[in-house]
């Protein structure tokens, strides 16, 4: 007989049937006659409640039902007698697979904060918040696999080490093989990287953009979706030093059909959260609104996370210039920590006043100044400002970065070289302007910015199963 899943028993076992379930003790509640044990598999946020009469079990294995403990029970399936659920577990049998003592298991049933769990990140999915998190992250990825078949693009694996630096911003993890303590030297005393393992330098990538652009040249639509490496010391609740991006790139679009696929796609994975994580939202929307409670009035959150979700699929996004947005944001009542002036990158204050106070919905801010934007993205007519975009979300900011590319060889050759980007790290880029070039457009969704929107959480690093962050690489 195929394994049973606590999921499925409680969707569709029949009454009066035997069953085996495994998992691990949420609860137990014991009284004279009878023993109540909330057991739960991870393959949905409900547990199974197992029923234990005096006798059936000895003393000795009863004591060592503590929670945390992983559990074989064999029983039958019957009507529960309680009201919290429809069916339960009359147990027959009970064998321990893995005990945990109570003294030091850490994970009790009581509310422990989030900061506390980060530490004990190798048991914190066996809490029903991050139970939860972690299957809706399992089926946004699913989601957005599915949204790019289903409109023909192709999935392209773009490599992890590299020796370009795709955003130009210098802030890469090297990748090494030399003696740190004795590295070669070359006569004028830097460091020989013609020695080290590639025989170049290289780090580990920021972006798969780059190559992303070489397939869509040949195959029309692509994306990648893998993991990116950041290596600035942003200590924010919205940076990881390691995280996952997913960057579509497609060949004969501009920057209107780029922002047109950037919300479609946006509005499509937070439908599919809906459709598809019901129990799971239904229980993080609680937890929002228990969250928010404890903020003061004006700070509260108008609508409840199921609310945020829907309103963002309800309502197309607001789509400006980032010009008249800093002019918007210039006549604001509101005092920003940061001034706000034309040419100064915003600041994530700025971006969430223009969509929680100013607009109250999603924005998609265009054309930002060339000079905080990266090398690559097309000159507007003006050659002032980029054919940039932002897709700005509220009580997350800035979720999605994107463009339209340059795609004229000379601009782009010229474009490289003003911010310092060494022809030679970059040259197979270039060819693609130089051998059928063609206007082409993507852009970047951070997917833990997505699932942390998706959760309602306030933490990027707890919606990434083991996050790393400047100084802690545990697990
Ligand atoms: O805006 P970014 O830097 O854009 C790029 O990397 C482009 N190459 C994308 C493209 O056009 N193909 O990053 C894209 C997104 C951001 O909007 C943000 O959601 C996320 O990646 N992101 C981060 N998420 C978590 N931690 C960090 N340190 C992040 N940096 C960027
Ligand atoms: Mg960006």
């Amino acid at each position: 007989m195929s394994k049973q899943y606590i999921k499925q028993i409680l969707a569709d076992a029949a009454i009066d049937t035997a069953v085996v379930v495994r998992g691990w003790v949420r609860t137990k509640r014991q009284s004279k006659n009878v023993t109540f044990i909330n057991l739960n598999d991870g393959t949905t946020i409900n547990n199974i409640q197992a029923v234990v009469e005096a006798d059936t079990i000895t003393e000795e294995v009863l004591a060592k039902i503590n929670t945390g403990a992983c559990l074989e029970i064999y029983g039958k399936l019957i009507a529960s007698q309680g009201g919290n659920q429809k069916v339960e577990v009359q147990v027959e049998n009970i064998k321990i697979l893995g005990e945990a003592d109570p003294d030091t298991y850490p994970i009790q049933p009581k509310k422990h904060s989030f900061e506390f769990l980060r530490e004990k990140a190798h048991l914190r999915p066996r809490t029903n918040t991050f139970g939860a998190i972690f299957r809706i992250r399992h089926a946004l990825s699913f989601a957005i696999h599915n949204y790019f078949n289903d409109h023909g693009f192709f999935y392209l694996h773009t490599p992890i080490i590299t020796g370009s630096d795709a955003e130009g911003a210098g802030e890469m993890f090297r990748v090494t093989t030399l003696d740190l303590k004795n590295p070669p030297k070359t006569e004028e005393g830097n460091i020989d990287y013609r020695e080290d393992f590639f025989g170049k330098e290289t780090n580990l990538t920021v972006s798969g953009q780059l190559e992303g652009e070489l397939g869509a040249l040949a195959l029309s639509k692509v994306y990648t979706f893998g993991p990116t490496f950041r290596a600035e010391n942003s200590n924010t609740s919205r940076h990881l030093a390691e995280f996952w991006m997913i960057e579509p790139e497609v060949a004969f679009n501009d920057l209107t059909d780029n922002m047109d696929l950037a919300e479609d796609f946006l509005q499509y994975l937070v439908r599919y959260a809906l459709q598809h994580c019901e129990d799971d939202l239904a229980f993080l929307d609680a937890r929002f609104a228990e969250e928010e409670k404890q903020k003061p009035q004006q700070e509260r959150s108008e609508l409840g996370l199921l609310g945020k979700l829907k309103f963002v699929t309800e309502n197309s996004f607001e789509r400006l210039t980032y010009t008249e947005a800093v002019s918007i944001l210039k006549n604001a009542k509101k005092k920003f920590q940061f001034p706000v002036d034309w040419g100064t990158d915003l600041q994530s204050e700025h971006e969430r006043y223009l969509v929680e106070k100013h607009f109250k919905k999603p924005v998609i801010l265009t054309h930002y100044p060339k000079d905080i934007k990266a090398f690559y993205m097309k000159m507007d007519e003006d050659g002032k400002t980029v054919k940039a975009m932002d897709v700005l979300f509220p009580g997350i900011g800035e979720i999605i970065g994107g463009s339209q590319r340059e795609d004229d060889y000379q601009k782009l050759k010229d474009r490289a070289a003003q911010v310092g980007i060494e022809e030679e790290s970059i040259w197979w880029y270039l060819e693609t302007r130089k051998f059928g070039s063609c206007p082409h457009a993507g852009f970047g969704l951070g997917f833990e910015r997505l699932v942390l929107f998706v959760t309602g959480m306030g933490n990027i690093r707890d919606v990434i199963p083991f996050p790393r962050t400047p100084k802690n690489a545990d697990f």
